[in-house]
């Protein structure tokens, strides 16, 4: 059976990944930090649940061995964490610490095939400046997490070749746990956001545009906008 794994795979976007994954015959190894509270997720047999650190080199190289393509779809700190407390507790390096771990430990694992998910507040607006930079699109509180995301995307491009074949996918302004998948999604360059940055989109339809690239690669070592 062909296997990917997914780091955060208890998550929003893990969830939705890796039930996209099951519907397309895919196995999944499953990593959370916590395999008891996310006992659901390997009630599958097709799903190996591993408790697993994307931080750690050594545990990423043990959890993906095997693997056709790793998925990361971790985030340091939940939605509701940062509108209590903010960004205090937010290691800024955590992406890009994240993004060596994966590197290092993809390389010894044999998984050659990386996508990861960024912020919208990464994309580019229609007149060439930053949505992170408009009060209006992105609220300058939550800056901390757009520098951390924008530290661990520019860590991909640091290190040169020594990466495995990397993709981004950036999300709109609302990634939408509850709407249904619609079927349907965009994707375009990340350069230039191809519609309102502000726009909606499913969980469930981005994880059909990450199976999707599993399945036919078609962007490399770059960042893409996902919209709806
Ligand atoms: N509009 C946007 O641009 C937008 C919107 C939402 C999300 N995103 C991005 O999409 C990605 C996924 O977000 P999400 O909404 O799915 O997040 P989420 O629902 O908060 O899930 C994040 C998961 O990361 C896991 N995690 C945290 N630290 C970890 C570690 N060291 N090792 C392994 N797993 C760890 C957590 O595991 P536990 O279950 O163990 O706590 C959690 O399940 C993030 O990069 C986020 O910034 C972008």
């Amino acid at each position: 059976m062909t296997r990917i794994v997914v780091f955060g795979a208890g998550g929003r976007a893990g969830r939705a990944v890796t039930a996209e994954a099951l519907r397309r015959g895919f196995g999944v190894t499953a990593v959370v930090r916590d395999p008891l509270r996310h006992a659901a997720l390997g009630e599958r047999a097709e799903v190996r649940l591993v408790r697993g650190d994307i931080t750690d080199a050594a545990s990423v190289a043990g959890t993906a061995r095997g693997a056709v393509a790793a998925v990361h779809a971790v985030s340091p700190m939940t939605e509701t964490e940062a509108a209590t407390a903010g960004f205090t507790r937010l290691d800024p390096a955590f992406f890009a610490r994240t993004a060596d771990a994966l590197c290092e430990g993809l390389a010894a694992a044999g998984v050659d095939r990386l996508l990861t998910l960024g912020l919208f507040a990464l994309l580019r607006t229609a007149d060439g400046g930053y949505v992170r930079d408009r009060a209006d699109l992105f609220p300058p509180a939550y800056l901390p997490f757009a520098r951390a995301h924008q530290a661990g995307l520019d860590r991909f491009a640091e290190r040169g070749g020594h990466t495995p074949d990397w993709v981004q996918f950036v999300p709109p302004a609302h990634l939408d746990p509850e709407a249904p998948a619609r079927g349907t999604y965009r994707v375009g360059p990340a350069a230039r956001a191809p519609e309102d940055p502000a726009g909606r989109l499913a969980y469930a339809d981005l994880a059909l545009a990450l199976l999707d690239e599993v399945e036919r690669p078609a962007y490399h070592r770059q960042a893409v906008a996902v919209t709806g």
